[in-house]
């Protein structure tokens, strides 16, 4: 299932991001590729250790923690602090599956990537290509959303980045660990979820409405690993 995020952040939190990464240090993003992912990757990424991902990996986090949509999506149970990145002069990222677990930077922890995400940070009209193209059970889908919107889709997807042929094209990216592992009960749980918020404005009948809540939460606690 894919899910775009319109508006995941202010047009004020998308700027103040574009700004700070116009100056900052970007690095080879080979540095931080899986030994299969090395030999197609072909961009610019932040050091996973710098100051600034840090700051506005922060200012991603809290806007998805208030967004609605992405906590019913996502079902988030940890999710890997953003990564940066930036491509321009060709720049792409050939077909690849994204490593299955991570370690968390400066901590044992590990996360499981059930969850791809990316944040635009730049428009559409600023760069040509730089399209995201992911193949689902549906066929591929291209991608190319407007700054501060996001696309959220599963980690077991194979994906790419199309060359860049001008300007520039930043953006965010990270994983995300789900109580529910499993693409489609992920889908079923949200789409039940959905149809109750639905319910619930339309006025419907109160007993019918919590049975509906009750069968949802039955649900996931069935399939949710903590
Ligand atoms: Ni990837």
């Amino acid at each position: 299932m894919l899910l775009s995020l319109p508006d995941l952040l202010s047009p004020e939190q998308t700027r103040e991001c574009r700004t700070a990464l116009e100056q900052a240090s970007w690095v080879d993003g080979r540095e931080t590729a899986g030994h299969v992912a090395v030999g197609v990757k072909n961009n610019q990424q932040l050091p996973l250790d710098d100051p600034l991902a840090r700051q506005l990996g922060q200012v991603i986090l809290q806007a998805l923690s208030r967004n609605p949509l992405f906590m019913a999506a996502a079902l988030p149970q940890r999710i890997l602090p953003p990564r940066f990145n930036r491509y321009e002069g060709g720049g792409n990222y050939g077909f690849h599956i994204d490593n299955s677990i991570f370690q968390v930077p400066g901590d044992t922890q590990r996360i499981r990537s059930d969850i791809s995400t990316t944040v635009f940070l730049s428009d559409p009209d600023e760069y040509e290509g730089g399209e995201l193209i992911i193949q689902d059970t549906y066929g591929e889908q291209r991608v190319k959303l407007p700054a501060g919107h996001a696309i959220v889709y599963p980690g077991t997807s194979l994906h790419r980045v199309t060359p860049v042929t001008r300007g520039v094209r930043y953006g965010s990216f990270f994983w995300t660990q789900s109580l529910v592992r499993d693409n489609e009960r992920r889908a079923l749980l949200l789409s039940q979820d959905v149809a109750i918020q639905r319910l619930i404005q339309a006025g419907a009948d109160p007993e019918t409405v919590a049975q509906l809540t009750g069968v949802y939460h039955n649900l996931l606690r069935m399939w949710s690993e903590l």
